[in-house]
């Protein structure tokens, strides 16, 4: 059912700090910060030859990583995502399998424009996981 990972996201408490800490120790690639407002967060990619990570901030008042922040003040893992090419097909088959599809079990558009789900972290070994539906035409870097 997953594809490739698409992201590993971690939420941080500065996202300006924690970018400029992985370009100059890391050597990392980061993009220019992006806040996305609806989705109550701030965020910059760092790019890897064979993924991303999504480095968030909280903005806003309610911000869906400021309860996970308050418990993690350095920040921490927040999510991994993974591609899927029919999301309501996974969305069946998981709640059909017992999983815990967050929210009202729908897939809703993402912080990147495509549908995405989250799974219930107790249902995968702690892991918060975010399905997103990428479009089978899109252009996707080879599997390596
Ligand atoms: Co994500």
């Amino acid at each position: 059912m997953i594809g490739r990972i698409n992201h590993i996201a971690i939420a941080v408490p500065d996202v300006t700090a924690a970018a400029r800490q992985w370009e100059t120790m890391l050597g990392a690639t980061v993009s220019a910060p992006q806040t996305l407002p609806e989705h109550g967060v701030r965020i910059v990619f760092v790019t890897a030859p064979n993924g991303k990570v999504e480095l968030m901030e909280p903005f806003g008042e309610a911000s869906p990583i400021a309860g996970f922040l308050a418990r993690n003040e350095n920040g921490g893992m927040h999510h991994i995502c993974y591609e899927v090419d029919d999301i309501e097909s996974a969305s069946q088959t998981l709640q059909a399998a017992g999983a815990r599809v967050l929210g009202d079990g729908t897939a809703k558009i993402g912080a990147h424009g495509n549908p995405v789900l989250f799974l219930h972290p107790k249902d995968f070994n702690g892991t918060l996981i975010e399905l997103e539906q990428v479009a089978a035409t899109s252009e996707r870097p080879q599997a390596e």
